[in-house]
């Protein structure tokens, strides 16, 4: 049977903004993940557990936790708020929150059994992010891919202990801004199962430099459905650098994919991918799935109004086609 349901993950508040240079006020970060909740969004990237000195803008994120838990936002269904943590320390920081706070998010096994209309307390999940290249993993992890994967296995180990969903992402899949377009496949494989294998219950495969094609996100999905690796476990991560985004997203989708990420207003890029701009934007993928008869559940009108917000708010412009068409800009 045709599965017609898709899952957008937002990552604007934590991917979209983390390369801001300009520091941007814990309350409109706020606002901006409090306004999101409202717009049928399931999962909302909020923040990262890293080293302020890596990535300054993501500094308060602490912050940020400490405010779901103590205020959770309003929302027409089950949230989840997902934070980074490359290591065991950035779990720590996320764990100090949660014990003081210890019934003020839902548990993974809590949250499992819930039907979509269900609102109330949100859910956490932890994401760590691998690279598919070394030299990626060296300028964003400050290690080999190896080292890793091996602090992974404590962090999801520990996550998964405390009953918190895992997300792991995969970044330069499909092209990398220091190695080129030659991304092995196999590899990118290799490090998906290992990540499967140590706990991790979803796959982010990140498009980070926008350099996939319709071919080659093809050639990826077909070598990782070879490995064995399931659509269930896997969610498509685009960036529109090259304009390509939501033509991979319809080979991702044809595949059989059904979770996809992207950020609102097309906010975003990496800091330790240079030149690469933002991610998709959620209004264009909403826009994309409604012309072919998939369901979101997001409210398309609420979301474009916020990206023309935030974009305004950092004094950007917004990146979203579909967001200025909706908006008559
Ligand atoms: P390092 O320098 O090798 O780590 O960085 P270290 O263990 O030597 O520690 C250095 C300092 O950082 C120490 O502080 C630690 O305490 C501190 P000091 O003694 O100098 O004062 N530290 C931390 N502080 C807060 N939270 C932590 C933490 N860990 C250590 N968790 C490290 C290694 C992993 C920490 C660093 O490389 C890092 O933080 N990297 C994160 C970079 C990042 O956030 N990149 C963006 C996310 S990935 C991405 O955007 C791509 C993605 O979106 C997909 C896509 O778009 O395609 C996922
Ligand atoms: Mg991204």
């Amino acid at each position: 049977k045709f599965d017609n349901r898709v899952k957008i993950v937002e990552v604007g508040p934590r991917d979209g903004l983390q390369n801001e240079k300009k520091s941007i006020p814990l309350a409109t970060k706020i606002e901006l993940i409090e306004r999101l909740a409202k717009t049928g969004l399931q999962t909302i990237e909020a923040g990262a557990f890293v080293s302020p000195k890596w990535v300054p803008q993501m500094a308060n994120s602490s912050e940020i936790l400490e405010h779901v838990l103590k205020n959770p936002p309003p929302s027409p269904v089950p949230l989840t708020f997902s934070f980074l943590a490359p290591n065991t320390k950035g779990l720590d920081s996320a764990f100090s929150l949660l014990s003081q706070h210890p019934t003020a998010f839902e548990t993974e096994t809590a949250r499992s059994g819930k039907s979509s209309q269900e609102g109330g307390k949100p859910a956490l999940e932890i994401a760590v992010f691998a690279a598919a290249t070394e030299s990626f993993s060296q300028k964003n992890l400050n290690c080999s891919i190896d080292t890793s994967l091996s602090r992974f296995q404590d962090v999801i180990q520990q996550a998964k202990a405390a009953n918190l969903r895992v997300r792991a992402y995969i970044s330069v899949v499909l092209g990398c801004p220091f190695e080129g377009y030659d991304v092995d496949p196999h590899r990118v494989a290799t490090i998906a199962t290992t990540l499967l294998e140590m706990g991790a219950d979803e796959i982010s495969l990140g498009d980070t430099t926008g350099m996939g094609t319709a071919p080659r996100t093809k050639e990826l999905l077909t070598c990782l459905s070879s490995a064995g690796i399931r659509n269930e476990d896997l969610a498509m991560h685009f960036h529109d650098t090259y304009g390509q985004a939501l033509v991979n997203t319809a080979v991702a989708l044809e595949h059989g994919i059904r979770t996809f990420d992207s950020s609102v207003g097309g906010l975003g890029g990496c800091p330790y991918s240079p030149g690469a701009t933002g991610n998709v934007a959620t209004e264009n993928v909403v826009y994309f799935m409604e012309s072919l008869g998939m369901d979101t559940g997001v409210d398309l009108d609420r979301v474009a109004d916020i990206g023309d917000w935030i974009t305004r708010e950092i004094g950007k412009g917004n990146d979203s086609a579909v967001g200025k068409a909706v908006l008559g800009a």
